[in-house]
C-alpha cells in the first residue's frame, strides 16, 4: 500500500508534545516506554505545568508558545493534546513546520477545519494521524479480527452508548465556542468512530440527530470523582458558563443500508454510567462493552463465544501505548496509519451534521 508521507529515517524519533494537561500522561508514558523514542520538548501556555512535566520525562527544551517550539530542529514528530480550538492551527502549522502530527480527539471543531488539517498534511507529505485511541483496544482488535474473516457476516446495525451520570469535565470542555460541543463531540466521537472502523468504513448517507440541555452541569453534586481538565472550574468558582448539550442521540445510515444508533451523555438521571456497544450482522452478533462477547450459531445451537484474551474490556493504558507504537512505526517504517486524516474528515462531516439536525429539527443528507 502506498503512504503519503516521507519515512523519517533516524535510529531515535525525536518528540515533542503541545499540552500538558489531564491526558497527556497517556502519550509520555507511552513515549517512554518506547524504545525509539527520544522525547525532545514539551510546550503549554501554563509553562510551569510544562516544566514540572519535563522534570519527570526528561524533556530539555520547554516552551510556552508553539510557533517558537516548531522552530526547534530537535522535533520529528509532535502530540498535540490542546483544547480542541487549538487543534486546527496548532496540528497545521506544525505540519507547515515540517513535524508529524497524532492530533487528539475530536480531530477539530468542524468539518471545514479537519479538511484544512488534510490538505496541510498532503502538502508537506507528513502523517496527520487521529488519536482514535478505541481502535487500538485489545477487544476491539480481536473482534475486528472475527468480523473481518467474516464471522459475524454482513453488520446491518450498531448500538452504542457512552452515558455518565454526572461527569461533566468543566473547564474548557463546557465551554461550546472552545471545545465545539459537548458528550456528542468528547464521547460520541470515540464510539462512533469505532463502529464504522468495525464496520469496514461504509460511507455515512444521512444524519437524524438530537441534542438535549435539560440537566445542566450538575456542579452542585457533591462526592463524585470524574475525569476534569487541567483547569477545571465549578459553577460556584465559575470562570467557564456551561453552554453544551448534556445529552445527544443520532441515527446514521450508511450507503450499504446499515444503520448506527448513538447515545451519550455528560449528565443524566441513570443509575451508573455506561459504556456499551452491540454489533448486529447476518451471522453473528457481538458486544464489544462492557466486555466483549460474540453470538453465533453451531449444529443447530445457538452459542456464546467469549474470546480468552488479557483485556476484554477497554484498557486506557494498553491502548495509549498501542497507539503510540503505532504512531511511531508509521513514521520510522512506512507502515500504513489505521487513523489518518481521511477519516478525521468523515467524522466532522458526521459529528456537523447531527449538531445541525438537532438545531433545525431536520434529517441531514450528507
Ligand atoms: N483519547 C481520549 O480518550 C481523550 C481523553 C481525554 C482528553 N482527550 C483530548 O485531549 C485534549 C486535551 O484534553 P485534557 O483533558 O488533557 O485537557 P486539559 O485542559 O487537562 O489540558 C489541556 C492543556 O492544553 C494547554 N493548552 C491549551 N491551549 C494551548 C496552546 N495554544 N498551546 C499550548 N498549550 C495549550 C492547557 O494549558 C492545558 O494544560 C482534548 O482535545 C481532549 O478531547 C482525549
Amino acid at each position: 500500500m502506498e503512504i503519503a508521507w516521507e519515512v523519517t529515517n533516524v535510529e531515535k524519533l525525536r518528540v515533542g508534545v503541545i499540552g500538558t494537561g489531564s491526558l497527556a500522561e497517556y502519550h509520555l508514558n507511552s513515549y517512554k516506554n518506547n524504545p525509539a523514542v527520544e522525547i525532545t520538548a514539551l510546550c503549554d501556555i501554563n509553562k510551569e505545568r510544562a516544566r514540572k512535566k519535563a522534570d519527570i520525562f526528561g524533556a530539555k527544551e520547554i516552551y510556552d508558545d508553539y510557533e517558537e517550539m516548531f522552530k526547534s530542529k530537535n522535533i520529528d514528530a509532535v502530540s498535540v493534546i490542546t483544547w480542541n480550538n487549538t487543534h486546527a492551527p496548532i496540528t497545521i502549522a506544525a505540519l507547515e513546520a515540517g513535524k508529524h502530527v497524532l492530533c487528539e480527539k475530536p480531530p477539530a471543531l468542524n468539518a471545514e477545519e479537519a479538511s484544512r488539517m488534510k490538505q496541510a498534511a498532503e502538502k508537506k507529505g507528513k502523517l496527520l494521524m487521529y488519536g482514535f485511541v478505541r481502535r487500538f483496544a485489545q477487544n476491539t482488535q480481536v473482534l475486528k479480527s472475527f468480523m473481518d474473516s467474516g464471522e459475524l457476516g454482513e453488520i446491518y446495525y450498531i448500538k452504542t452508548g457512552y452515558l455518565r451520570r454526572c461527569g461533566n469535565p468543566g473547564g474548557w470542555f463546557a465551554n461550546k465556542e472552545i471545545s465545539g460541543g459537548g458528550p456528542l463531540i468528547d464521547l460520541g466521537v470515540h464510539i462512533i468512530d469505532l463502529a464504522m472502523y468495525l464496520m469496514g468504513k461504509p460511507k455515512p448517507v444521512s444524519v437524524f440527530g438530537n441534542t438535549s440541555y435539560k440537566v445542566g452541569n450538575r456542579a452542585n453534586i457533591k462526592d463524585v470523582t470524574n475525569y476534569k481538565s487541567a483547569d477545571f472550574k465549578t459553577e460556584q468558582n465559575i470562570s467557564v458558563k456551561n453552554t453544551v448539550e448534556d445529552f445527544a442521540n443520532a441515527l446514521i445510515k450508511f450507503d450499504n443500508g446499515a444503520s448506527l444508533y448513538v447515545e451519550t451523555s455528560w449528565t443524566m438521571h441513570i443509575k451508573s454510567n455506561i459504556a456499551y456497544m452491540d454489533i448486529f450482522g447476518s451471522k453473528g452478533g457481538a458486544k464489544l462493552e462492557p466486555q466483549l462477547e460474540i453470538y453465533s450459531e453451531k449444529n443447530n445451537y445457538m452459542i456464546d463465544i467469549q474470546p480468552v484474551v488479557s483485556s476484554s474490556s477497554f484498557d486506557f493504558d494498553k491502548a495509549f501505548s498501542a497507539e503510540i507504537d503505532h504512531f511511531v512505526d508509521c513514521i520510522m517504517n512506512g507502515t500504513p496509519c489505521i487513523c489518518p486524516a481521511e477519516d478525521g474528515l468523515t467524522i466532522m462531516k458526521i459529528l456537523d451534521a447531527i449538531y445541525k439536525s438537532a438545531e433545525t429539527g431536520k434529517l441531514i443528507v450528507l
